[in-house]
């Protein structure tokens, strides 16, 4: 219908440039005209890989991971890729599946917040040549590319806040310590303890293994329940703040009266809650973009790839669940 041959044809959707405007034009007229659209699982078997990129993290549901995934997306669709989206719920074994499952999709490479300290499952997808970057944590020995926030530094400043802000009793409701994020936020929040030359007991340490709200309110019974119970409470990401003001709220104590209040990731619903919640803000928009960037540099360049790890700063956004001024 064009007039021109299959090879052509194929360049004009794979080699533009080999192919004068005159003609590119005409083809993709006639491809308007007909409908066409190529066949990926074709162009997969030719290429080897497909236009997807893969991304593996905790669960979807919180929406810190969300506003990751809209990095991600934005910067691979640059470049004219797809995301497809997985969470492991903190399981290896669903994580390993996972793996799998993107393998044989022949995605280009991978993005993984993994669900415990063990790399050793992502180098069977090295082995195959397909790139993994780590999100939202850093690569211990450099083999890897990682996107990360400086989360000692995050849980630093959560608990420093609430110290500058008189407490001496702070309930820390933590994720489980395989999740390297929650072991750095552990270690920040110590920090910050003992800079102050205060006694370790300062944090009263309860673990919410679920790491979404439900799962919150249910490690606040434990800190009440305490001979010594808090005044103030850091929790280690906002859906687990949010479980537990609610507990708060249904046991009649006020935020930040009774019990002061610190997120992590500052999601967009922190800011609008009833009682505003303080939190540590993570760049999470730069944070898939910058996972994303180095997936694609290392897929395009060849055996002299060098690994890079970009580690982002995180920031305390004060609001009214910490301070008693009130801000907005
Ligand atoms: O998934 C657990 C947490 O780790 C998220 O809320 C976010 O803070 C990530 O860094």
């Amino acid at each position: 219908m064009a007039g021109v041959s299959v090879g052509t044809v194929s360049n004009v959707l794979n080699r533009p440039e080999l192919v004068s405007q005159q003609t590119r034009q005409r083809v993709l007229d006639v491809i308007e005209q007909v409908g066409f659209i190529r066949n990926g699982s074709a162009r997969q078997l030719r290429a080897g890989t497909s236009r997807a990129v893969g991304a593996i993290v905790l669960d979807v549901a919180n929406p810190f991971f969300t506003e990751v995934a809209r990095g991600i997306e934005d910067r691979l669709a640059e470049d004219g890729y797809v995301l497809i989206l997985c969470s492991s719920d903190e399981s290896p074994e669903k994580e390993a599946r996972h793996l799998r499952l993107l393998l044989e999709q022949s995605v280009l490479g991978m993005l993984v917040v993994t669900a415990d300290r063990d790399l050793g499952r992502l180098e069977a997808v090295r082995r195959r040549g397909r790139p993994v970057v780590l999100l939202d944590r850093t690569s211990p020995d450099g083999t890897m590319c990682s996107a990360a926030v400086d989360d000692v530094h995050g849980g630093e400043l959560a608990v420093s806040h609430l110290l500058a802000g008189g407490h001496r009793r702070i309930g820390f409701v933590n994720g489980p310590l395989a999740i390297q994020q929650c072991a750095d936020r552990r270690e920040g929040a110590r920090n910050a303890v003992r800079t102050a030359g205060l006694p370790d007991d300062v944090l009263l340490e309860v673990t919410n293994p679920t790491l979404n709200a439900d799962g919150g309110e249910e490690a606040l019974a434990a800190l009440l329940a305490d001979p010594d119970p808090p005044t103030a409470i850091f929790c280690v990401n906002d859906v687990t703040a949010l479980g537990v003001m609610r507990g708060l709220l249904r046991r009649g104590l006020s935020v930040p009266e009774d019990v002061a209040l610190v997120g992590y990731d500052d999601v967009e619903f922190a800011g609008l809650l009833a009682t505003p919640l303080t939190s540590v803000r993570q760049p999470k928009y730069q944070l898939g973009r910058a996972a994303a960037d180095l997936l694609l540099t290392e897929a395009a360049a060849g055996p002299e790839h060098r690994h890079e790890q970009r580690l982002f700063q995180p920031e305390l956004v004060v609001r009214a669940s910490s301070d008693r001024a009130g801000l907005p």
